[in-house]
């Protein structure tokens, strides 16, 4: 057997070790299935077998869950076929293939244990929780849970109906829409394990259990089994269904169709017994499977979300790069959040501001952060200390010198980012590292290239964008200038990736990629507000579009009296050209008036000051423009909502026209980490695919007509809709065409 490495004790246990060769976590293969299958066949047949344990050769964990490419490859491959019935057979008998393996090993007559000697996710908990028995290592990086739902689909190798058998549907269906997992505590608390062990008791445990009580028939196979909490027939158990319904619609809007199936295989599955129930979770599983929502998900948050870790945008040729020193100009909000990322991923920090007392502030605001990760149980003091001890707080520009990379974080003035830019170069390229040393910018809208002018090199010299909070916000934008060079680009890859970020490469261009993106959204927000359309009505479609939150409440979030900056900035830069956005002289003027956003509690929204209570729209809101609707009918919700949406991926279309972005897994994945677009869809790019090009621009085209020609589409576009081509096809980075 390849996957596992089994032994049989002299008490006629079998000891069955998962342990796919040539791989550092385990995952279910077809082979390792195939396997299990062995596995339950010997148990069953071999009357010297006592009992079966499950547990890993592999010292970091159990199993991460199935093998994502080659499993749902599998029922994608399936439904190329022609004659629609055999088509949705074979994409079944590929979706079934685990739960069929898993209910074997429950029905050998055996008692078998799951010894989970680290993390079990997904297809990993999902047989786990097919064994008659669970023993959890309590060790301090061990977790187990089905996150299915966070790529677009839900448990299909029985979790949607073992799990709710096992610890009630009510508890079961919250941690299963959220993917949460559960630490070993909470796994044993919840009942999701029956036992924890210390993590070289594990096995000992698990023997004991055989020998000891040792039940063969799972406890949905007994007569007397009861659904914790009641079925969905029991007048308690329904009530779960009742609520949970009207909650999960209430935070998904309807937009997951993983969500909606999950609910379904719950509720219809309870009722049946469980060979039954696994095929219908199978059916709903593989119908989650086909949806354009769930391809796109699983390719953003799995296969691309991967690809741009392992630094998929890194210009190739140029050797790995290690920075071990970095200096951060400004210690202000984003200045010391970078020195945070920097100094927690071991690299030595000289975080740097006008005066000493400036500087120090920052370097206060690093260890507040790792305050709160010790007193969160997340970092021990230890650590902590030791990551403080890499920052230097200093006003002194000499101790730069020696630094992989310079981050310059100073206010937003061009004539000030120029000045300490010579400042910084002067000891950065002197000192040890003055050959393969480099220089990024963390500007949020003045443009690279005139930056670079400032620069000795600027060949050296990159925009690296973080996004605010720096130390929650996963996203580094990096942008090239007109002469950024690729190793300068490479190297600041490899700076995003150990501070454990994922890094996407864009071209210069006014806002760069994602807030050009991103502004067109709360500016039709406040179109919308000028032309009378009730300022909650316009927060609740943004909130229905799968965004966060609405265009109105975003601007308030970001502050109004920023964005207001960055208007009069933009518009003194573009001169003639800059077409005033209706609405912003009314935000201008509520800026004027003291209303800064959620920063000062007033904004479009009264924010009271007690933490948890609701905000209120400001009635000054609704005088600036008058209310002309306040109502709307669902065809009336549809067309705000698509404004919301298309109006970011109109701009998007035009990035890549312009060449300012190249790859459409760049695209989707920094949308989603970068501004939080519509998850369902699975990112910016993959939304225009799955409407069609060619509907696409048919829609922008109506909706220029009505609105104007932000709407308008690109050459782009109506390109790729007379050639029938998709972004993924058009743009294809990863070396196959996908879907
Ligand atoms: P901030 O005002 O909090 O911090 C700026 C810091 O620069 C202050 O501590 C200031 O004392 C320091 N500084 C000024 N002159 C200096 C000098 N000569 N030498 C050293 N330090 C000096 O500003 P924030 O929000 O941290 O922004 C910094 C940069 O990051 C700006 O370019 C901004 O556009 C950009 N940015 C801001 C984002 C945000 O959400 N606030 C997001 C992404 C980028």
């Amino acid at each position: 057997m390849d996957n596992f490495k089994i032994d049989l004790d002299a008490d006629g246990i079998l000891v069955c070790a998962f342990d796919v060769p040539n791989k550092t976590m385990n995952t279910f293969t077809k082979a390792a299935l195939a396997d299990l299958e062995k596995i339950a066949e010997r148990a069953k047949t071999d009357a010297g077998v006592k009992g079966v344990i499950l547990t890993s050769g592999k010292d970091n964990g159990f199993c991460a869950g199935a093998d994502l490419e080659e499993m749902i490859g599998g029922a994608w491959e399936a439904e190329s076929g022609d004659d629609e019935q055999s088509k949705l057979k074979a994409a079944f008998n590929a979706a079934f293939e685990m739960n069929r393996v898993y209910r074997l090993l429950e029905t050998c007559g055996k008692p078998v244990v799951a010894a989970l000697n680290g993390l079990a996710l997904g297809g990993g908990l999902e047989v786990s929780l097919a064994c008659h028995y669970r023993v959890l290592s309590n060790g301090p990086k061990v977790q187990v849970g089905l996150p299915e739902i966070k790529i677009g689909l839900f448990p299909g190798g029985g979790g949607s109906q073992r799990l709710p058998r096992l610890i009630g549907a009510q508890a079961a269906l919250m941690a299963m829409s959220e993917g949460k997992s559960f630490k070993p505590q909470e796994a044993l608390g919840a009942g999701v394990v029956d036992e924890l062990a210390d993590p070289d008791k594990v096995l000992d445990a698990a023997k004991t259990w055989i020998k000891t009580k040792g039940d063969p028939v799972a406890r949905w196979d007994k007569k007397d089994f009861k659904i914790p909490g009641g079925g969905p027939y029991h007048p308690a158990g329904a009530q779960v269904f009742i609520m949970g319904n009207a909650l999960l619609r209430k935070q998904s809007y309807g937009n997951y169709p993983a969500v909606i199936n999950l609910m379904h295989a719950v509720y219809e599955g309870l009722q049946l017994p469980i060979d039954q129930a696994i095929r219908v979770e199978s059916r709903y599983f593989c119908n989650t499977l086909m949806t354009p929502q769930a391809k796109a998900m699983i390719r953003t948050f799995f296969f691309s979300m991967q690809a741009l870790g392992k630094g998929a945008g890194r210009p190739a040729g140029v050797p790995k790069s290690d920075v071990t020193k970095v200096a951060v100009l400004g210690a202000g909000m984003m200045g010391a959040g970078i020195a945070y990322v920097s100094a927690l991923a071991g690299i030595e920090t000289i975080l740097i501001d006008r005066d000493q007392a400036s500087a120090d502030k920052g370097k206060a605001h690093c260890e507040d952060l790792l305050k709160k990760a010790v007193s969160r149980g997340k970092m021990s003091q230890d650590k902590a200390t030791g990551v403080l001890n890499l920052i230097t707080a200093t006003p002194d520009y000499a101790k730069i010198e020696g630094a992989d990379l310079v981050v310059e974080a100073v206010f937003e003035n061009t004539d000030l980012k120029e000045q300490v830019t010579k400042a910084a170069e002067a000891p950065l390229y002197s000192g040890a590292k003055a050959d393969t040393a480099i220089f990024g910018t963390n500007t949020s809208t003045i443009p690279i290239t005139l930056l670079a002018t400032a620069s000795s090199k600027p060949e050296n010299y990159i925009g690296v964008h973080f996004f605010s909070p720096v130390d929650r916000m996963p996203l580094v934008e990096l942008i090239r200038g007109e002469k950024t060079s690729d190793a300068t680009v490479a190297k600041a890859i490899d700076y995003a990736l150990k501070i454990k970020k994922t890094p996407i490469v864009v071209n210069d261009s006014r806002f760069f990629f994602a807030n050009r993106c991103f502004i067109p959204f709360t500016a039709e927000g406040m179109i919308m507000w000028s032309e009378g359309i009730a300022p909650a009505l316009i927060d609740n479609a943004g909130r229905m579009t799968g965004m966060p939150r609405g265009p109105l409440e975003m601007m308030d979030d970001v502050a109004l009296d920023l964005l207001t900056k960055i208007t009069s900035e933009t518009a003194k830069a573009m001169g003639d050209a800059y077409e005033p956005i209706p609405g912003e002289k009314e935000v201008a003027q509520m800026v004027a008036d003291g209303r800064y956003g959620r920063k000062n509690g007033k904004g479009f929204y009264d924010y009271p000051e007690q933490k948890g209570a609701p905000k209120t729209l400001w009635q000054g809101t609704l005088d600036a423009f008058p209310v002309k609707m306040a109502e709307a009918d669902p065809a009336q919700v549809e067309e705000l909502k698509k404004r919301l949406l298309y109006v970011q991926a109109v701009t998007a279309a035009r990035c890549f026209e312009e060449g300012v972005i190249t790859d459409p897994r760049e695209a989707d994945v920094g949308s989603i980490l970068g501004w939080g677009f519509a998850p369902w869809s699975g990112g910016i790019v993959s939304l225009m695919d799955a409407i069609g090009i060619a509907k696409f621009v048919e829609e922008l085209d109506r909706m220029t007509a009505l609105y104007g020609k932000r709407f308008a589409p690109p050459q782009l576009l109506r390109d790729m809709a007379k050639n029938g081509e998709t972004f993924y096809s058009r743009f294809d980075k990863a070396g196959k065409k996908a879907a």
